[in-house]
């Protein structure tokens, strides 16, 4: 081993059984392209360079990862066959360096599985599966020493070799100088009129080679995505290893079928995590953390024992200690709670600071407020942050006391222990410690007023 290592992922080809107009290799799994969960196995590699062959789908594959400037893009304009695709790449192969192949619609690539492949392989090493229904895969033909003399595919192969349950996966690892004198060999000639890479392992045996093998004893790793149910079979895999994974960390799953993790969950200790939630990108929960059912929480951080009741939405914000959030409560970007803050249900939170042990328990809307301690939001409170063309804050300091069905016109300021009646609409800053009222005049009674009554038919 210890040579220099170059990774070459296939992604050029279209999937047609996948039904769509996007490139197969930009369908998501757990919330990442195939092909990115295929490039990260391949940084995992420690590669020292990570080839991507593409073409169907062109600039629209490139464009999902500009920013990552670590990758080479070949394109591939026609897809002649495996070997073609290589032959595209072959100027920036390095002579003193292994190639290992991998497929971009391979989404569970094993790492460890690579190293162990490239680590025992000389000149050529593949990894093959056995498969109870090998249909569609290239058949590793053995002698009767049980070396390896080809790869025939399943259209080129007579029955006796279609009977072969051992096939190839697709992943191999190749000497870089032997692999660009075998790709200059290949032809087309066969059922496919493909040039198929799987025709240089006769050539290797040919000129002497022994062709190292390592069996995937994970079926998963090494399978394909070539449908919308092979996609969600996948996910589910990842989704069901994900959930062991947190598991094995001392988080309590109600049920670890119906967690979904897009992205990276961080847990503390003593969290539980209630059905039918969602995490994306990166979620910390913090030590006794409850989650309650069919919330869905993105980019954010929960501190030590908060609960989230069933229902809530949380994204790319900041919860503190003791907090007690939902059910069905928003909290949309850029939000911050302190510790011990109430949000209760049908609360919707944008770009808000609320300091400690503060409560907005029912029905309101708080957008763009910075909100102080021990303040107490009323049902039904709206902050109007907005007046058709520009965003305004509203400001409302601690101790304050905010009455029911109030609204709050930005930019305004409700002083440190001031009340604010029911019903009130403050377009003025009200001061500290006062009870400010803004209703309308009186409220009169009519005694002898009748409810009007349903005319009848003519
Ligand atoms: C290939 C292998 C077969 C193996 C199977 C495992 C060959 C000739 N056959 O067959 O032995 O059992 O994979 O799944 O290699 N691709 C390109 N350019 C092309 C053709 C394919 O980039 O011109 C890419 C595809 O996007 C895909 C991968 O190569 O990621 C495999 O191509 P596919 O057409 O699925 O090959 P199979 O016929 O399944
Ligand atoms: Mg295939």
């Amino acid at each position: 081993m210890s040579k220099k290592l170059n990774v070459v992922i296939l992604a050029a080809g279209k999937g047609t059984r996948m039904c769509s107009d996007i490139p197969k290799v930009l369908h998501q799994l757990a919330g990442v392209p195939l092909l990115g969960h295929v490039i990260n196995a391949a940084r995992q590699l420690a590669a020292n360079k990570i080839i991507v062959v593409y073409g169907y789908g062109g600039e629209q594959v490139r464009q999902q990862f500009t920013h990552q400037n670590d990758l080479i893009w070949v394109e591939q304009a026609q897809q002649l066959g495996t070997g073609h695709a290589l032959q595209q790449t072959v100027q920036h192969l390095d002579d003193d360096a292994n190639t290992l192949v991998l497929l971009g619609d391979v989404p569970l690539v094993s790492v460890s599985a690579c190293q162990q492949l490239i680590q025992g392989s000389h000149a050529l090493g593949l990894m093959t599966v056995k498969k109870q229904q090998p249909d569609g895969y290239g058949r590793i033909v053995r002698d009767a020493t049980g070396q390896v003399q080809a790869i025939v595919e399943h259209k080129d192969a007579n029955d006796a070799q279609r009977k072969i349950d051992e096939v190839n996966t697709g992943i191999m690892t190749i000497h870089n100088v032997n692999l660009k004198t075998w790709l200059s060999q290949l032809t087309n000639h066969n059922a496919q009129g493909e040039y198929y890479l799987t025709d240089i392992i006769a050539m290797a045996v040919k000129q002497g080679y022994e062709v190292h093998t390592a069996l995937a004893h994970d079926e998963m790793s090494v399978e394909g995505v070539n449908s919308k149910a092979d996609l969600a079979r996948l996910e589910r895999v990842y989704q069901l290893r994900y959930a062991q994974h947190l598991m094995q960390q001392g988080v309590t799953l109600l049920d670890p079928q119906r967690i979904d993790v897009r992205g990276e969950l961080q847990v503390g200790r003593d969290v539980q995590i209630d059905v039918g939630c969602i995490f994306e990108g990166t979620v910390t929960l913090g030590d006794r953390v409850k989650v309650g059912a069919y919330s869905i929480i993105k980019n954010s951080t929960i501190q030590q024992a908060t609960q989230i009741q069933a229902n809530c939405q949380i994204e790319d914000s900041k919860i503190g200690a003791n907090c007690q959030i939902g059910p069905f409560a928003r909290i949309r970007p850029n939000s911050t709670l302190e510790d011990e803050v109430h949000i209760g249900n049908f609360v919707e939170l944008k770009n808000t600071h609320i300091q400690r042990a503060s409560k907005a328990n029912h029905l309101s809307y708080l957008g763009d407020s910075d909100i102080g301690s021990s303040v107490n939001i009323g049902a039904g409170t709206i902050t109007c942050n907005y007046d058709g063309a520009n965003k305004y804050r509203t400001v409302i300091e601690d101790g304050a006391f905010i009455g029911s069905d109030t609204q709050l016109v930005a930019p305004v300021t409700i002083g440190k222990n001031a009340t604010i009646a029911a019903g009130s609409t403050i377009t003025k800053d009200a001061p500290a410690d006062q009870l400010t009222v803004c209703r309308a005049k009186q409220q009169i009674s009519l005694p002898g007023w009748k409810r009007p009554v349903k005319k009848p038919k003519t």
